[in-house]
């Protein structure tokens, strides 16, 4: 993280993961007992689908493993991944994150929400608090996202947090086996300051 700090200037100091605080959510760190609810969550297809890094099936181990690897990506500065709660219950109800790329002063936001909390408007709650993030406390240039072009959803998601659509990557990726238009979202820190 001191690599990380030098070089984009950023101007606190997160030496550990931080805790984000929204009016429903609370977003902390991951911890080992959250293994079974990512397993069961993120388990589900419906999650998996319209992501490129969650693997189906969710095995047994696989999320405690994933788990593991956290405090030191964020340690190495390579990115910065965070539990959703809620605030009032402390149910998780999803992950985000932001992979980092210091030397650029970027980051790409990621997300996903636990299919029994959808449409509650939990994604764009998480995702404001990890661009403030992003903005505020890491100071970087710029954050963007991308999504499948059958997920709408996510791409309503980006905009409700001011991401702007900056092109569409035809074909750029694959899962399950086919091709995947990729749209990509982004927003600069000015337009940010701007809200
Ligand atoms: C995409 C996802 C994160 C959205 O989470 P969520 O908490 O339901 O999102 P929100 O409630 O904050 O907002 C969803 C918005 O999409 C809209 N929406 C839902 N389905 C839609 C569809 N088929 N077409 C267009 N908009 C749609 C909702 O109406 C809402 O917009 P609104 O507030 O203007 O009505 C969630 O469905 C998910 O985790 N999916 C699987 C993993 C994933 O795709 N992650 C993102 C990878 S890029």
């Amino acid at each position: 993280m001191d690599a990380l700090r030098e070089i984009m200037g950023i101007v606190a100091s997160p030496r550990v993961l931080p805790v984000l605080l929204t009016p429903r959510l609370r977003l902390r760190p991951f911890d080992v007992g959250d293994a079974d609810d990512v397993q069961r969550l993120a388990g589900d297809f419906a999650v998996a689908d319209t992501t490129l890094a969650i693997p189906h099936p969710y095995d047994v181990g696989m999320a405690e493993r994933w788990i593991a690897t956290l405090p030191e990506e964020f340690t190495a500065g390579q990115q910065v991944v965070l539990a959703v709660g809620d605030r009032a219950t402390a149910v998780l109800v999803g992950a985000i994150g932001l992979i980092l790329r210091p030397e650029h002063s970027r980051a790409e936001l990621g997300y996903w929400i636990g299919r029994p909390f959808w449409g509650r408007g939990y994604a764009t709650e998480a995702a404001g608090a990890m661009l403030r993030y992003g903005f505020e406390t890491l100071g970087l240039r710029r954050l963007y996202a991308c999504h499948f072009a059958r997920n709408p959803a996510s791409g309503r998601v980006l905009e409700k947090v001011g991401m702007r659509q900056e092109g569409i990557a035809r074909a750029h990726a694959q899962r399950w086996n086919r091709f995947e238009d990729l749209v990509q979202y982004g927003i600069l820190r000015e337009e940010f300051d701007r809200r």
